[in-house]
């Protein structure tokens, strides 16, 4: 949903190449969150004019596409306007910007930076929506501004023309970039994370935000220089004149190849980067997450954070694609979501959950009248595909509800309420005002979401990390299971401990140590290896260490993925169709939502997903011997009634695909092999089943697209981290 990025080196010489290669790049991060569009703006030139002045002039570039399309048509305007690339800068401020079009068709006209008009006086990207743009542009226009794009944006730059061009006409030469942003800011109404360029600050960039995410990222460049001085403290970063780099960016995954150093700006907040100096003024919000009412600006000070990211989690590495890489790194993911939360063995035998962020709010969700599982899309299925075992082991009534249909209807939320937001990004526009309607409702607000720092991580009550790792792909996969998963310990917690229930707490912890590697687990948790581990147990040897450590086979996720060459052959059969159906129902209705909706985002097959249960009344009109449908037949409590299904379908000669059980392919099939195609899954803990059942379909979703010939990461018409209505 538009990514915005910014460069600004401070006391070291860079050329005009290399800052551009800093802005293409850190656009190509944030790629992912829109690609119909790009644009940069650069300077011209830092020579001095005949008065002895620096005269800078910012250049823009847009061009419609990818960002490979932007960098070639880059080049290619530069050479012929002979821009020097080799030309030096010792303070240069670049912005730069990826789109997902929201108001106006992809265009250059339409792309990023908008400008105030000719001469480029104030040069602005964003990311978010301005909701009151129609009578900004009515007022502007009445003071004699031309509109030239279809765009929300335009009307930030031209708001900022004519406060500066109001403040100067009164005399007040000394006003400062800041002053200016923040009067343009008081009008300014919806979701925004904005940077401004201008060529009457050279050398000087502002971001400020309201609901979409910014960060700021410092890199200095001689950090030995300020031996026992605070390593976080922006004050000090700002006061030394020691050479640094600064960047700002919609997330982190553009900036911590450059530095880990970072500030989460936070709503309300505008940040001026001068003189190697970073100033915050920030705006108190005195209406909700997304309210408009500011108050008088005041001036803050904030220390920098570090990030608990490696390069390496953004990088493909030896996949192809992103969502490639996400679908085989679940293993991982799913024990970094577990590490230091799970506890089993020891002196006590005692198998538990510990989630630190709820710990002092446990109570109050088991108190609850009722629990309303929150989100969008793929982490709505995830609280779906969790609420069977949360309503199980709790005792608690669970609804579920779609973000935006929550906020359509202002359906009924209670001060008793436990409301729990699932979002991968934690930015998700929708889910973001279904808080903010929840807040004020009353309700206790629960966040699981992947991104530290969040809006939904910041707004909630209380909440759970589900410490995925960067989720790049479009279309979320490991992000998926890791909720699941987060939702399951979460039953874990809340559920009471009654004796009669021990025996299936138990079996579901043994269920979660299993789905990944128990060898990594162990070693996360410290645990000492009981004698059922050890009956799974062979023996490896670990590199030059010359130490043989028992290895526990029972690693589900790993299992599961070994389907992959399977699902590419049947991708293979299934390339040319025109639909595909997914049944599936209790723990797996959300695997058969979940399945279709990876199927049809990506390789733009049309599927559905339906409840099995709901066969018989609609659904089955539309199967004939050329429809497939994929039946997901695993064993639990549903599993006679799937087979019954199953049955009615290959009477209608159905075209069936079967997931079930490992070994269970004869008990699936009516007529014997020749009658579906089975696809065999490891069988584990049955509300853990939907972790392991996906995978195979998030595999078929990828290689389809694959085979297809589209573009997995980069699917039509979408973008990841939706930050609009
Ligand atoms: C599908 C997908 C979307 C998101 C949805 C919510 O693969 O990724 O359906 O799940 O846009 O996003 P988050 O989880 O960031 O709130």
């Amino acid at each position: 949903m538009c990514g915005i990025f910014a460069y600004l080196n401070y006391n070291v010489k860079r050329d005009r190449r290399f800052i551009l290669e800093i802005l293409f790049n850190g656009l190509r991060r944030l790629e992912y969150r829109g690609y119909d569009s790009a644009g940069i703006s650069i300077d011209s030139s830092s020579s001095s004019d005949p008065n002895g002045q620096l005269s800078f002039s910012p250049l823009v570039f847009r061009q419609e596409g990818n960002i490979d399309s932007l960098v070639k048509s880059v080049y290619k305007d530069v050479a012929s306007i002979k821009l020097n690339l080799e030309e030096l800068f010792c303070v240069h401020a670049g912005i730069a910007h990826t789109r997902w079009a929201t108001h106006g068709e992809p265009s250059p006209k339409n792309s990023h930076p908008q400008t105030s008009g000719a001469g480029n006086e104030f040069l602005v990207v964003h990311n978010g929506v301005i909701t009151n743009y129609e009578v900004l542009k009515e007022t502007l226009t009445r003071h004699g501004f031309n509109f030239e794009s279809d765009t929300d944006t335009e009307v930030i730059p031209k708001l900022a023309k004519y406060v500066f061009d109001k403040a100067t006409e009164e005399g007040d030469q000394s006003v400062t970039f800041s002053l200016v942003v923040l009067e343009v800011m008081r009008h300014l109404e919806g979701a925004y994370a904005l940077i401004f360029k201008s060529h009457h600050y050279p050398n000087e960039l502002i971001a400020c935000k309201r609901g979409s995410p910014l960060l700021l990222g410092v890199k200095e460049l001689s950090e030995d220089m300020h031996s026992g001085a605070p390593f976080l403290d922006l004050k000090f970063i700002s006061e030394n004149r020691h050479p640094k780099e600064l960047f700002l960016s919609s997330d982190a995954s553009a900036i911590v190849e450059h530095t880990k150093k970072v500030l989460v700006i936070e709503d309300g907040e505008v940040v001026h980067l001068k003189d190697g100096g970073v100033s915050i003024l920030k705006f108190e919000n005195e209406k909700g997450i997304c309210g408009n009412a500011l108050s008088r600006p005041s001036s803050v000070q904030r220390a920098l954070s570090f990030l608990e990211m490696e390069v390496e989690q953004i990088n493909k590495g030896k996949y192809e694609h992103y969502m490639q890489k996400e679908i085989h790194e679940q293993p991982e993911s799913l024990t970094t979501t577990m590490r230091g939360r799970l506890k089993r063995g020891g002196s006590t035998k005692a198998k538990t959950v510990l989630l630190g962020g709820l710990k002092d709010h446990i109570k109050s969700i088991r108190r609850s009248r009722r629990i309303v599982f929150i989100g969008c899309g793929t982490s709505y299925n995830a609280a779906l595909a969790a609420r069977p075992i949360i309503e199980e082991l709790s005792g608690v009534p669970v609804t579920m509800e779609i973000a935006s249909d929550l906020v359509d209807r202002q359906g009924p939320i209670y001060r008793e309420d436990t409301a729990v937001f699932v979002s991968q990004s934690g930015e998700t526009a929708d889910t973001l005002l279904a808080l903010e309607y929840a807040l004020e409702n009353g309700a206790l607000c629960v966040g699981i979401t992947n991104t530290v720092g969040s809006a939904i991580a910041r707004n909630t009550h209380c909440g759970i990390h589900i410490n995925a790792g960067c989720e790049i792909g479009v279309a979320s996969t490991k992000a998926y299971t890791s909720q699941i998963v987060v939702m399951a310990m979460l039953a874990l917690a809340i559920g009471d401990d009654a004796i009669s229930s021990q025996a299936r707490r138990e079996a579901i912890i043994d269920g979660l140590f299993d789905l990944p590697s128990m060898l990594h687990l162990a070693f996360s948790f410290n645990r000492s290896l009981d004698y059922k581990d050890l009956f799974y147990c062979t023996v490896v040897h670990l590199g030059k260490s010359n130490m043989f450590l028992p290895c526990i086979f029972a690693d589900k996720v790993r299992e599961v993925l070994k389907l992959d060459q399977e699902m590419k052959e049947l991708a293979k059969l299934l390339i040319a169709e025109q639909s595909l159906l997914v049944f599936g129902r209790g723990y797996n209705f959300a695997t058969a939502l979940e399945g279709a909706l990876k199927v049809k985002e990506v390789s733009l097959m049309h599927s559905e997903g339906m409840l099995a249960g709901e066969m018989k009344h609609g659904p089955l009109a539309l199967v004939d011997e050329n429809l497939p449908i994929i039946v997901i037949a695993t064993r639990d409590a549903c599993f006679s009634k799937q087979q019954s299904v199953i049955q009615q379908l290959h009477a209608r000669k159905g075209r069936l695909i079967v997931v079930c059980s490992k070994g269970d392919a004869a008990a699936v099939c009516p007529g014997g092999s020749s009658s579906c195609r089975v696809i065999e899954v490891p069988q584990v803990e049955d509300c853990l089943q939907p972790v392991v059942n996906i995978i195979p379909l998030q595999l078929l979703a990828y290689h389809l697209t694959v085979l297809r010939g589209y573009n997995v990461d980069q699917p039509r018409n979408l973008a990841k981290s939706v930050t609009t209505q």
